[in-house]
């Protein structure tokens, strides 16, 4: 895994930046102009074909694994990556909906993999880009949340209880945060990606609001990843962006 002294004064992490959503926004970070690391399981192969190493960089490292995620962070990659930089973005973006199914169907491993990567993760990346862009005047955390951090569904307690957690993480670093660190939980809304086709693979004893699901992407409701991260980067790197410790890309204009 080489590091580089990238030029680009604005850096940007995302997470979950192979797949759906988050390589959506990490396309979109690295034509605006920003160096971006991307942290993964797996790589991105085409998206590092058409950027050189200068600008993007990937991880792989799997987030449910909190000992791996402690020992990446003291390892001195993210404070080497962030170095000088002006600008820096940290979008919380990787996720699971597993498990899905009421607490007797709910495997014990996979809901202590869902709180680590869904909670855990994003507060530990938190709390170490913050401290490693001390010297940076514009610091933006986003976590991206969900619907269901603020309406409950049957079946998806872990998921709604772990989505929940994220945007009271934000509430709570708001009050204690600053015009040079500002954060915000986002709903990105209903975007047509591997998790949603997980959804529609649910049983309707795992999930009785399936069909609603199934119904959107049968009638084309559901939004694309391209959309969806387009408005959400437009609110993220507007002067606005902060002012609300939680919003959904549904209400933002
Ligand atoms: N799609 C929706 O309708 C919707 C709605 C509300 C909220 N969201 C939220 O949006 C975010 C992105 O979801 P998506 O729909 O784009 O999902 P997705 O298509 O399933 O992509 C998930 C991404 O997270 C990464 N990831 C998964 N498990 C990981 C792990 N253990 N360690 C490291 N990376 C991991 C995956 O990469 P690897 O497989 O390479 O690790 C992938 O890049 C999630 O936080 C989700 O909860 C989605």
């Amino acid at each position: 895994m080489s590091v580089h002294n990238l030029p680009s004064t604005s850096r940007a992490i995302v997470t979950g930046h192979t797949h759906g959503l988050g390589a959506a926004l990490a396309e979109q970070l690295l034509e605006r102009g920003f160096a971006v690391l991307g942290v993964a399981r797996s790589r991105h192969a085409a998206l590092a074909q058409r950027h050189t190493a200068d600008q993007f960089e990937q991880v792989e490292l799997d987030l449910a694994d909190t000992t791996r995620v402690a020992q990446w962070l003291a390892s001195g990659h993210l404070q080497r990556f962030i170095g000088a930089a002006q600008q820096v973005l940290l979008i919380n973006n990787a996720g699971t909906v597993q498990p899905v199914g009421p607490l007797d169907m709910q495997d014990p491993l996979a809901v202590a993999q869902a709180v680590s990567l869904n909670v855990a993760a994003p507060l530990m990346l938190a709390s170490a880009v913050t401290t490693a862009s001390a010297q940076a005047a514009d610091r933006r955390i986003v976590h991206i949340s969900s619907g269901a951090a603020r309406n409950p569904y049957s079946g998806w307690s872990v998921y709604c209880a772990t989505k929940a957690a994220l945007d009271h993480h934000a509430r709570s670093v708001a009050l204690d945060a600053n015009r040079a660190l500002r954060i915000c939980s986002i709903a990105p809304g209903v975007v047509d990606t591997n998790m949603q086709a997980e959804v529609r693979a649910s049983t309707p004893e795992q999930f009785p609001n399936r069909e609603r699901f199934v119904e959107m992407k049968q009638s084309g409701k559901l939004t694309l990843p391209r959309d969806a991260a387009a408005k959400m980067l437009g609110y993220v790197l507007s002067d606005e962006f902060g002012t609300l410790p939680t919003t959904d890309v549904r209400e933002l204009p």
